[in-house]
């Protein structure tokens, strides 16, 4: 391939920006010319797409978010749009594209792929929840932001012999709140994988209550169903224990790449790009026991990730 571009799509991911440089800077030195895209899937839609060069990359590394912007294109799912992409993708001369994003940008990669533009997809969500690798791009990031957030929870908590219930992030998954909740020493963790009802949490502050503890975090994934506020109430009808909600929000998502984040997206960028080097397409890079490999797409999307059961047990054990 002579010309290659990258893009990034779905919720921006701290280290993003690392595994941009990446592509760039592994693509020229192999003698590629590199388009940046722009907005997701909605820049090769409307042409959104600039030439990229050695130094368009440099002072990004440590930057969180994503030079490239990111998005969410619903016309990118239709027929019509997947070729307009494709339309434009000939216009620009992109021969290969190294897509950047979580499982559904995953989805359009292996759309475009059908469609002769061979792509690779480079996980990069906090959620960890790609299933077909075993760390996904932002995910160590978004945790030390939220153990952050809740060290200074705790320190309010504490002095008020409070229960602090608080939400963090992860769409449907758990890893994030599974995690965090271990870094934090939270007495309880609610998530959607395993069922734990607000009864076994106020069960689990009574017992540790009548151990001494004086005061409580509850960490609770924002895919678990009931709100932070509906589980605070609860808790402080149930076990008479004042309690306050908090919702860590979008601040998880942004902030400066930590060296993991930085390291798996410059291994992962480079990884992409041998690929598409190689004339290889709809490809996923994946971190699997240790070693960067890669999957064919349509087979990454059918796995299943499972829930670290053993770390939920063994933070349960050692909160008491
Ligand atoms: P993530 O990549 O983080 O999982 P989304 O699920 O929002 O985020 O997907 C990002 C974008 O990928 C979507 O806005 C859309 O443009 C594209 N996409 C998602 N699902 C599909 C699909 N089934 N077919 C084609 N493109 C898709
Ligand atoms: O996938 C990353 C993520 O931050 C999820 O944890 C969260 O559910 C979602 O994106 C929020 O999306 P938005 O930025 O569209 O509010």
């Amino acid at each position: 391939m002579k010309t290659i571009g990258v893009l990034t799509s779905g919720g921006d991911a701290p280290g993003m920006n690392a595994a941009v440089r990446s592509v760039v800077r592994s693509a020229i030195s192999m003698g590629m010319n590199v388009m940046g895209i722009h907005h997701g899937y909605n820049g090769l839609i409307k042409g959104d797409i600039e030439p990229m060069k050695l130094r368009d990359v440099s002072e990004i590394i440590h930057r969180g978010g994503t030079v490239l912007y990111t998005a969410r294109c619903k016309e990118f799912k239709t027929e019509e749009g997947i070729q307009i992409a494709v339309d434009n993708c000939k216009k620009f001369g992109i021969e290969g594209i190294v897509v950047i994003g979580g499982d559904g940008s995953f989805r359009g990669a292996r759309d475009l792929s059908l469609k002769g533009i061979p792509c690779v997809g480079v996980p990069g969500t906090i959620d960890n929840d790609i299933a077909s690798t075993d760390y996904t791009i932002g995910f160590d990031t978004a945790m030390n932001t939220a153990m952050e957030m809740v060290d200074r929870l705790r320190d309010t908590t504490q002095s008020h012999e409070r229960c602090s219930v608080v939400e963090v992030m992860g769409r449907h998954a758990g890893h994030l709140a599974l995690q965090t909740g271990i870094a934090v020493g939270a007495v309880a963790i609610m998530v959607p994988e395993i069922p734990y009802s607000v009864d076994d949490v106020c069960k689990k502050i009574e017992i540790t209550r009548q151990k001494g503890k004086e005061h409580f975090i509850v960490v609770v994934a924002e895919g678990v169903e009931k709100t932070v506020s509906e589980i605070a109430k609860e808790i402080e009808e149930k076990t008479g224990v004042e309690s306050r909600a908090t919702v860590l929000g979008h601040v998880q998502r942004g902030g400066r790449p930590t060296v993991r984040d930085r390291v798996m997206a410059s291994y992962m960028g480079n990884a992409a790009v041998e690929l598409l080097y190689q004339g290889i397409g709809n490809r996923v890079v994946c971190y699997d026991k240790g070693i960067i490999i890669n999957r064919d797409i349509y087979e990454a999307l059918q796995m299943k990730k499972p829930f670290d059961v053993d770390g939920y047990r063994i933070a349960d054990t050692i909160s008491r």
